[in-house]
């Protein structure tokens, strides 16, 4: 079996890991079971390419119990776990391409090996592997019939191929699903940024200020978890509706050149390029710390930090630290790349438990349905947000009530009133 890991002797350590994280993945396990019964994904050649961490690891598993071919590579080059991707490869059989730290051409040359396996169905994390497909590989074209993608900037890149009307499959937003971004965006990168930023620096948040870019879901988790920890946390945000929410849910709001002055910490979230910039860095405190929690490392200009710094050294693991002509030292973290995956372990399994079950279901969805579908980008069904929030609630032995005949039969009427 091909693959391409950095070192299949850390596949013990791996393996323990992915089953850690599958003690807390409940739906997705009951979603592998009924899969390996009924195999709904019989001999369809799945091409992945996701941040492969024992979460990845475990929908891998639900796929294959289905019945699926998977291949697997990185959707970032320095959020794969390198005892996973062993793991992958040495006790689940699943051809993995992905080594910690990759440089660019490795990174592409990965996804070139998973196109290679020609999928049926392509399952991206920020659309590196549609697009490269679409690029560069129209020869994978013709066994493809559908596709899904995990993360609010490939759903937005995709978006813009089907305007562009270049897009040639269907495609699942699985993001868009209510169990994907209310949870996985919120409660997962809240946590999973602070995480990060502790384990990169070790530094105490009470106190201090945490400036926010971006009060999307992410932002949203991140600004709500940082004044858990006792920050006091300033939002920017270019959006009306979103920055008057950022207001009324009791945050600081500014922009951005007034914010870089007084903030200890910055993290972007916005899904947009160079949100932090050299006017800022230049205004920045000595010893501010900046990092990225959005898909690609886009968001800090760190271009231009290079231009402007007098030197730059590497202080601690995953911390870069620059000197300014003024003086000040600026820490990057994690190289600007998503700083829950570069420092941490990305989100909890028991979150991603959501948003994998929501990527499986989307399989099965193609499979039955891909015929009738548009080259378009589509939302998964009710239902299946529904079952999934269902099984959940009834894994943390949580139950709710239903609507009595008489509540349907008030919501179905349009003859009440006062
Ligand atoms: N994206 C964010 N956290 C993740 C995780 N733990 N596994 C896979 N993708 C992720």
């Amino acid at each position: 079996m091909k693959h391409d890991v950095k070192d299949i002797g850390l596949a013990p350590s791996g393996k323990d890991r992915i089953e850690w994280a599958d003690d807390r993945m409940p739906v997705l396990r009951s979603i592998r079971d009924r899969f390996s019964k009924d195999k709904p994904l019989s001999g369809i050649r799945i091409g992945a390419c996701l941040h492969v961490t024992t979460e990845t690891a475990n929908l891998m598993r639900a796929l294959a119990a289905a019945g699926a071919e998977v291949a697997l590579c990185a959707s970032n080059p320095l959020s794969t776990q390198d005892d996973v991707a062993s793991s992958l490869v040495a006790d689940f059989h699943v051809p993995v391409f992905a080594i910690q730290g990759e440089d660019n051409d490795t990174y592409y040359q990965h996804i070139h090996n998973v196109l290679d396996f020609n999928p049926q169905i392509t399952m991206d994390d920020g659309a590196d592997l549609v697009s490269t497909l679409h690029s560069a590989r129209d020869d994978v074209l013709e066994h493809v019939f559908g596709g899904t993608e995990e993360t609010t900037t490939g759903v937005i890149r995709l978006r813009s191929m089907e305007k562009e009307g270049v897009l040639k499959y269907p495609i699942v937003a699985v993001n868009d699903a209510e169990t994907k971004h209310l949870f996985d965006n919120r409660y997962g990168t809240g946590q999973s940024t602070i995480d990060g930023i502790l384990r990169a620096t070790n530094v105490l948040l009470a106190g201090s200020i945490v400036v926010v870019a971006g009060y999307g879901w992410c932002g949203r988790g991140v600004a709500m978890r940082a004044r858990g920890m006792g920050s006091h946390v300033i939002v920017l945000e270019v959006n009306p509706v979103k920055a008057l929410e950022a207001a009324m849910d009791g945050f600081t709001l500014m922009p951005v050149a007034e914010a870089a002055e007084i903030g200890d910490v910055f993290i972007t979230l916005t899904g947009n390029i160079a949100v932090l910039r050299k006017e800022h860095f230049e205004k920045m405190k000595d010893g501010a710390i900046v990092a990225n929690s959005g898909h690609f490392n886009v968001e800090l200009d760190i271009e231009s930090l290079e231009e402007i710094a007098a030197k730059k050294k590497t202080v601690r693991e995953h911390v870069v630290q620059y000197l300014l002509p003024n003086g000040r030292r600026i820490n990057v973290l994690g190289e600007g790349r998503l700083i829950n995956l570069a420092a941490a372990e990305g989100h909890p399994a028991s979150v991603m438990d959501m948003s994998f079950s929501n990527q499986a279901f989307a399989c099965e969805y193609l499979v039955s349905q891909h015929a009738s579908l548009k080259n378009e980008v589509v939302r998964l069904p009710e239902r299946i947000d529904h079952e999934i929030a269902a099984l959940k609630l009834a894994t943390m032995d949580y139950r709710i009530d239903s609507l009595t005949d008489q509540q349907e039969r008030y919501l179905a009427s349009w003859k009440h009133g006062t």
